[in-house]
């Protein structure tokens, strides 16, 4: 009994997090590994509460308070132990009643740890006696006290060893059927055993009791290479980490937990002293997985096989745990040489050449853009083009917009659009598109991002660069220039900043037909009282606009819709403009030089269009003077 409420208390423990516990009691700040705030025991004037999350206990340092999860429940919500235990139960999602403490029959929990701490001593017994599994571990360089730590065993290929021995024992077969130990024969007549001919990897949790078993066949020939416990109430693969309970002495020196993918890479790491690794067995990474790990780091390095199935995983998996939205929160990968996984490496290597792969551990995002770039042949426009269209997506899954755009500067060469028209234009252009992108197709759930079925989709917008000067239909992903257009007819719109601008301004610098209309139009509105613009006024005189003459009733159509559209689109925040915050005379000057110099840029190719057309020699040294006539007036406005 007594042992049962332990483990109901360990569970409690497990999915409790302290720090965000005692965050919603008070606001806790990053100190930094600690988190630090006033002490609700006593009135306290400056921070001396501090909450460590990796050890997970508080302390105050001017009133002395201090204790684990329990402790302070007990004393905050002014309850007994037992209640405070129920209170966090309940609060974690585990059913517990008390009345079932009290009963003297031994739980089903209880009898299912008797039964794990029977088959774990059996199967250590047998690899005590097996010189076929003794040699195998020899090979995998699997050292003796190694394997006494992590308590590694043998099944033997006997059918129903195990079953004989926890019958002998008066265990209940049927409880060590639901943990997957032993199975039923068909037909419902005995049981037999699960793990045949297999080294057992016993799995701890973090109370340090085995809570499941994963068993690697001997036998190359054995389909299923790895047998896995069944979930049970001990046990949940979603949850749990193979090498957890080792490795949290590691992360409580502030080294990040390193993710790899199989028992044999945590014990072999662990073995040469990298005790940060962890896996999750036979499944990818759950956002319990990383919630448990966030209790120790912001960081976790992906370690898994250098094959195509482990690189998904990995992403995969970095992906979830950015998805928790961490502060400083980063996931890196971990590139190993092709073929290798740690164990092999550490085996085939040494730990150097671990270490070196851990130190060279990069951003995911880096990390993709990378494989990307390998992938294509840069020499090529087409394969430019591809690289670039396989990267929007990438960008568009970086949620912060100033990282975004640092992506963008190094992906801006290879844009098509940014030899002719500058790097420039193509970093606004691959900007707006990871924004498209990111608006529309933002997962439901992480891990959702998937190139194939935007690609298509990318490469046909970037085919479509750089937009005509026509009337467009839709609200676009809008360019530099337009973006500044838009700020500048927002600002016109505005009684601080109409009179000022339509002094600056004329619709010959409106980069788009819509712009250039609509500035005449909002010249031509009677302004209210304080300057500004009323939006019914204003259409008003887009609707005369767009008559074909004064007394005419007739209007065009699609001029007035398109008009129209541009002018509610203005009305709107919108992602695309800078405008969304008050202007200032430095974003308005910035948007008039952008204007200017767009206009140079394209007075710069209409001029080098004509010089690759000419052919008359008197007209191509004229207009070669211009040409650098207008280069220098450039210069020396730049
Ligand atoms: P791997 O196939 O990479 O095996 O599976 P490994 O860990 O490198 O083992 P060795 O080196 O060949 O002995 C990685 C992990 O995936 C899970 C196990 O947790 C394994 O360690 N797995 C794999 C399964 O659960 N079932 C399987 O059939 C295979
Ligand atoms: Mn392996």
């Amino acid at each position: 009994m007594a042992s049962d409420l332990q483990e109901v208390k360990e569970a409690v423990r497990a999915r409790t997090d302290l720090v965000e516990l005692v965050g919603s009691y008070l606001a806790l700040k990053r100190a930094g590994k600690n988190f630090t705030g006033l002490c609700p025991f006593h009135t306290d004037h400056k921070p001396s509460f501090h909450v460590s999350p990796s050890l997970q206990i508080y302390k105050c340092y001017a009133c002395g308070e201090g204790g684990d999860v329990f402790r302070f429940v007990q004393k905050i919500e002014n309850l007994e132990f037992v209640e405070a235990l129920e209170f966090l139960a309940r609060r974690a999602g585990i059913t517990f009643e008390r009345h079932a403490l009290d009963t003297n029959a031994r739980s089903n929990r209880e009898q299912m740890r008797e039964i794990n701490r029977a088959a774990l001593q059996f199967f250590k017994d047998r690899l005590a006696v097996s010189g076929d599994a003794r040699d195998y571990l020899a090979r995998r360089a699997v050292l003796r006290p190694t394997q006494d730590v992590w308590d590694i065993g043998y099944a033997p290929p006997e059918w129903d060893a195990l079953c004989q021995l926890l019958q002998r024992r008066g265990h209940s077969l049927e409880l060590a059927a639901s943990l997957g130990l032993i199975k039923l024969r068909n037909g419902g007549d005995g049981y037999y055993d699960a793990y045949r001919n297999r080294i057992i990897f016993p799995i701890h949790d973090l109370s340090g009791q085995v809570a499941g078993f994963g068993g690697r066949a001997l036998d190359p020939d054995q389909p299923a290479k790895y047998i896995n416990s069944d979930n049970s109430p001990l046990f949940d693969k979603s949850s749990i980490l193979y090498g957890l309970a080792f490795a949290r002495k590691k992360f409580a020196e502030g080294v990040s937990p390193v993710l790899v993918e199989g028992y044999l890479d945590v014990v072999a790491a662990h073995q040469a002293g990298f005790t940060q690794c962890v896996a999750s067995l036979g499944t990818s990474l759950t956002e319990q997985h990383a919630r448990l790990l966030a209790r120790y780091s912001t960081r976790a390095l992906f370690c898994y096989d250098a094959d195509n199935a482990g690189v998904k995983a990995a992403l995969r998996g970095a992906e979830i745990w950015e998805s928790m939205g961490l502060e400083g929160g980063e996931a890196q990968i971990v590139v190993l040489p092709r073929g290798e996984d740690p164990d092999s490496l550490l085996r085939n290597a040494d730990a150097s050449a671990f270490q070196k792969a851990l130190d060279a551990a990069m951003g995911r995002v880096d990390y993709q853009l990378d494989r990307i770039q390998g992938a294509h042949d840069l020499n090529t426009a087409a394969g430019k083009e591809a690289a670039l269209a396989e990267s929007i997506p990438v960008l568009a899954s970086i949620p912060l917009l100033s990282t975004r755009s640092r992506y963008a500067d190094r992906l801006a060469a290879l844009h098509p659009i940014a030899g002719r028209y500058g790097l420039e234009r193509a970093i606004e252009q691959i900007l707006a598109d990871a924004e498209t992108l990111a608006r529309t197709r933002r997962p439901a759930r992480p891990g959702q991002y998937g190139y194939a079925q935007v690609e298509a989709q990318n490469r046909q917008e970037l085919q479509n660069q750089p937009p005509a000067q026509t009337f467009a239909t839709q609200a676009p992903a809008r360019t530099g220039p337009e973006k500044a257009e838009q700020q500048l007819l927002r600002a016109l719109l505005s009684g601080d900043w109409r009179m000022r601008l339509l002094e600056q301004l004329t619709p010959a610098m409106m980069p788009t037909a819509e712009g250039t209309a609509l500035l005449q139009c909002i010249a031509r509105t009677p302004a209210q009282e304080d300057g500004s613009v009323l939006l019914q006024d204003l259409r008003l005189q887009v609707e005369r606009f767009c008559r074909q003459d004064e007394n005419e009733q007739t209007v065009e159509r699609e001029k007035l819709e398109k008009i129209s559209a541009r002018m509610e689109e203005l009305m709107q925040d919108s992602p695309y403009y800078v405008a969304n915050e008050a202007l200032t005379d430095t974003a308005v000057q910035d948007c008039i030089v952008r204007l200017n110099r767009y206009w140079a840029e394209q007075e710069r190719l209409r001029l080098s269009e004509l010089l690759n057309k000419t052919t008359d020699a008197e007209e191509l040294r004229s207009l070669l003077q211009q040409y650098q006539l207008h280069m220098r007036a450039l210069r020396g406005n730049n």
